[in-house]
């Protein structure tokens, strides 16, 4: 049974935060002149990770404030609850743990009568199998060729984490290997993703933790749809159900936490790996659901990838929160949002390859923390989970930083930048990665720091336009950094805000674990479906608004 959460305005930390924001003037070019040690004191290493904190608006009272904060509602314990399978996802009665699907081979943790490790390595060796089979081109397609493009059929959790991994690794993928990915159930996405592939060499993967969702179901048969016809149009498989049937066991795998459904949509359950009901979809890119990125890129850089996610755990679990880098983070986050008022917040890698990341953590964080009820059911008793986004440097600095320098709202950042690169360019003399850092850099300080108006009139700058020109400065920002972008530093870093959404969420004392505000859109869809196709008395129970656009739908299409 799972303790009632703590409300967190009850508690002496949030009355104190409240008065330190009322009062509250950042002025980081002060603290800076004033405190020679203020980097030092505010820069932390986690594994692999760099994080200098310096930039954010915060003085010592703030910061002992918010870890006050999270021992009065109890995050340590929460933390533990967590790692060891209690079930804090309430509103489905489930443990939640991902940081599982990472444990070493000989750790222990037995979950409702589950070896859960044991479990764990039984599913990532026969898919680390599987993926040495596809790689070696010892699995091959129907007519005996290897595969050379993968596709990964699936959304949300089932999506994202793949993608933006592929994305963010693709340097040490295999030569000759490609992945694709089909999300959408608009028809475009698979149209294009399968446009010019050859069916012979083309293996898809089917991925979905329920294995009900419409929009995956609807392409995997679409799928299975263009495979067949492709392959007998090239007079490679005949017709009827058994050739189907060896064609499918040949090019489709499945990876689900529900195996019967699974063999009802006609996939081989011995080309099926499994998962479990206590990994969330948003958190399962380190199960099975990766088997595309553990094709691509191996079985033993796919280790290294859970081994940095495993170390980022151990990091949250064991460190004190004075020096807990996620649970620090997930602290400053609920500062910004719940006492200076930010809804907001920048997510800022300056590397290309982690040009999904954003769009990952937005799944990570807002699925997770968008709740306005607490873990008992009652209503949360202060703001919840803000908007996270973002882009990739120096591409988001020529469109919307002006807003963050400038404008009226208050945009905490998250810069991510790496030592190394991994395309050392040079255009003539310069070396364009630093080049490429020397943005990131200046970006945090012309943040942090601005440029007064009387700097900006030295410049000789027409008095008119002197306000135009002035930076107000005190814009918080988080720099993170670490050698290269590795297999093992990512693992690190999606970790790293795993946990820190977890720590946003048990301040608030919501559940980050469930997602049931996805379901209402679904259940609609399948109401709404009939009307759209025409079906009058379908159409007449819609409310007025819904009906008139399908009218003009049914009026206009082709
Ligand atoms: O609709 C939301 C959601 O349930 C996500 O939480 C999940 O990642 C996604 O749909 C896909 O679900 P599944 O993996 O079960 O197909």
């Amino acid at each position: 049974m799972t303790t009632a959460p703590v409300d967190p305005t009850s508690t002496g930390p949030w009355r104190t935060l409240t008065q330190l924001a009322e009062n509250f003037r950042p002025d980081l070019r002060a603290w800076f002149a004033s405190d020679p040690d203020r980097t030092r004191a505010l820069t932390f290493e986690a594994v692999d990770l760099h994080i200098d904190l310096s930039k954010n608006l915060i003085t010592p009272p703030v910061a002992q404030s918010l870890i006050g904060l999270a021992r009065a509602v109890g995050l340590q314990q929460r933390i533990e609850a967590m790692f060891t399978g209690e079930h804090i996802n309430v509103t489905e009665d489930r443990a939640v743990l991902h940081t599982a699907l990472r444990l070493p081979r000989d750790a222990e943790l037995e979950v409702d009568g589950q070896d859960v490790v044991a479990d764990v390595h039984t599913e990532l060796d026969k898919m680390y199998a599987f993926a040495d089979r596809v790689r070696s081109g010892e699995w091959t397609g129907v007519t005996g060729k290897p595969v050379q493009t993968v596709i990964n059929i699936g959304i949300g959790g089932s999506d994202l984490g793949p993608v933006m991994v592929y994305e963010a690794l693709k340097p040490y993928g295999k030569l000759g290997l490609e992945c694709r990915f089909i999300s959408n159930i608009d028809p475009t996405d698979l149209a294009e993703k399968t446009f010019g592939l050859d069916p012979e060499t083309t293996l898809f993967i089917v991925a979905s933790k329920t294995f009900t969702t419409l929009e995956t179901l609807t392409n995997a048969r679409l799928a299975k749809a263009w495979l067949l016809d492709q392959l007998r149009e090239r007079g490679v498989v005949g017709e009827g159900e058994e050739a189907a049937r060896g064609a499918v066991a040949q090019h489709f795998v499945a990876v689900s936490t529900a195996l019967d459904k699974v063999s009802e949509f006609g996939i081989d359950t011995d080309n099926t790996f499994g998962f479990w009901d206590w990994v969330g979809g948003r958190y399962s890119v380190d199960s099975v659901i990766g088997t595309s990125i553990a094709i691509f890129i191996g079985p033993e850089r796919f280790a290294e990838l859970l081994g940095g996610f495993h170390a980022m755990d151990d990091h949250f679990r064991t460190t004190p929160l004075e020096r807990n880098v996620p649970a620090l983070l997930g602290l400053l986050n609920v500062w910004y949002g719940n006492f200076l008022g930010a809804r907001t917040h920048a997510v800022l890698p300056y590397s290309q390859y982690l040009h999904r990341f954003p769009a990952y953590l937005q799944q990570l964080t807002m699925e997770s923390n968008g709740k306005s009820v607490r873990w008992d059911g009652s209503p949360v008793t202060t703001a919840t989970g803000e908007v996270f986004w973002g882009e990739p440097g120096t591409n988001g600095q020529h469109a919307f930083y002006q807003l963050i320098h400038q404008g009226t709202e208050l945009i905490p950042t998250d810069f991510i930048a790496f030592a190394n690169p991994t395309h050392a360019l040079r255009d003539g003399e310069s070396d364009v990665h630093a080049l490429f850092l020397a943005n990131f850099f200046a970006q945090t300080k012309a943040l942090a720091f601005g440029k007064t108006a009387d700097e900006v009139r030295e410049e000789g700058t027409p008095e008119a336009i002197v306000p135009a020109r002035v930076f107000p400065g005190n814009r918080p920002s988080t720099s993170i950094m670490a050698p290269a972008l590795t297999p093992a530093v990512l693992g690190q870093l999606i970790a790293l805000y795993e946990h820190l959404t977890f720590t946003q969420g048990v301040v608030w004392g919501i559940d980050s674990f469930d997602q049931w505000g996805v379901e209402l859109g679904k259940q609609l869809a399948k109401q709404v479906a009939p009307a759209v196709d025409g079906d009058r008395d379908a159409l007449a129970e819609q409310d007025q608004s819904t009906r008139s656009l399908i009218e003009y739908y049914l009026a206009h299409r082709a």
